[in-house]
């Protein structure tokens, strides 16, 4: 990309929005990075307190589902390029209530695709997921080409987002890009998620609360290696393309939290297998072959390390946890873990 892009990043400040800012302005001199997130109990400005002061950093309060949220910020500035990812996004909480799901995820994209386009964007990475394939038996990996096969809210939200995305492109000409990427794990994940609220359990010697056997597997990616692919998408994707990202890196369930148990010198007592949820996707595997042949992308973090540094930052931020787990998130760990 030339000098001095102007890219809007959505949902900045939730789990990847806000590593991906931090890359984005340590990996280019010249770059203007405007951060749009709503806040919704999961955004927190908190995350970017280190580079809140740096002059190419910005942040803007507002509702990807609000128009004039949107045309206020576009006619303000020109904005060269758009790395969308605001959503909801734990799956949980979409079989818990769905609605929020299509408003943000489906609603919400459209609005601003819509208003992206009429601002003459020059770029829009829809930022996806590996979960609107579905689910795999024991073998077999997802490829761009794989059908959509979306089981809960939040992945069928997520398909229909996709799907708006490729059409704009398609019927407007509009630059869009979309990638599909595998489970994220890293600092700053929202502790509902099954990595960061298994290491939190563990800290205070609560229940580790793993769904059914414990035996669905998912393939987990460092965040900055997902970051790093964003970037590369965004310089270099084609329109109209679909990109994999994955870390070719399958794990069960039960054996992530055993790990963690262990690098914590916590007894494995503290599993208790719970209630499954509800169509629960069995397995996920991402083939990634296309970002790495057509972009040179490939992950830079074995899993060893990234899920050592990444306990390592739970543990050393304790305070954050304590602080975001506070307030609505109690109420919402109740009614999850309590029923069950
Ligand atoms: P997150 O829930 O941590 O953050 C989402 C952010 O979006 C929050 O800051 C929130 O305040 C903001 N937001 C929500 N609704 C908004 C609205 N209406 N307007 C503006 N901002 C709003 O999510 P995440 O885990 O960082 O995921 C980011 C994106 O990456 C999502 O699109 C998700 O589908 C996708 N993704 C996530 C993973 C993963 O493992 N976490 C994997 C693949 C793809
Ligand atoms: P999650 O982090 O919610 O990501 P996703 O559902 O998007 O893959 O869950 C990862 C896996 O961990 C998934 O198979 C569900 C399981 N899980 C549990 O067993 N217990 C939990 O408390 C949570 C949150 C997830």
């Amino acid at each position: 990309m030339s000098l001095r892009q102007n890219i809007l990043v959505t949902g900045g400040a939730g789990f990847i929005g806000s590593n991906f800012v931090r890359y984005m302005l340590k990996q280019h001199g010249e770059i203007a990075i405007i951060n749009l997130d709503a806040l919704t109990y999961v955004g927190n400005l908190e995350n970017l307190d280190d580079v809140n002061s740096d002059p190419r950093y910005t942040f803007v309060k507002g509702d990807i589902r609000n128009r004039e949220d949107l045309e206020t910020l576009f006619s303000s500035k020109p904005i060269d390029a758009v790395v969308h990812m605001a959503a909801e996004s734990h799956v949980d909480r979409s079989i818990v209530g769905a609605g929020i799901f299509v408003e943000t995820n489906v609603l919400g994209t459209q609005i601003l695709l819509e208003v992206a386009k009429t601002h003459g964007v020059k770029r829009f990475v829809h930022v996806s997921t590996d979960e609107v394939y579905g689910s795999l038996g024991e073998t077999g990996k997802f490829t761009e080409s794989a059908p959509l096969h979306p089981n809960s809210p939040y992945a069928a939200s997520k398909a229909g987002s996709d799907l708006l995305a490729l059409a704009y492109q398609h019927t407007f000409d509009f630059p869009v890009v979309v990638t599909r990427c595998s489970n994220n794990y890293g600092p700053y994940q929202f502790p509902e998620k099954l990595i960061p609220l298994m290491i939190m359990n563990a800290l205070q010697d609560k229940q580790l609360p793993v769904y059914g056997d414990g035996l669905n597997v998912r393939d987990w990616l460092y965040v900055e290696d997902h970051c790093a692919a964003i970037d590369a998408v965004l310089q270099q994707g084609v329109p109209g393309e679909v990109y994999n990202i994955g870390g070719n890196n399958e794990w069960k369930n039960i054996d992530i939290v055993k790990l963690i148990l262990k690098k914590l010198d916590k007894p494995d007592k503290l599993v208790s297998f719970v209630k499954d949820r509800p169509g629960h996707d069995r397995r996920y595997a991402i083939d990634a072959s296309k970002m790495n042949e057509t972009l040179g992308w490939k992950p830079a973090h074995t899993f060893e390390k990234g899920i050592s540094d990444t306990i390592d930052w739970y543990l050393n931020n304790q305070s954050w946890c304590h602080r975001v787990m506070s307030g609505e998130y109690q109420e919402y760990y109740k009614m999850m873990y309590h029923e069950r």
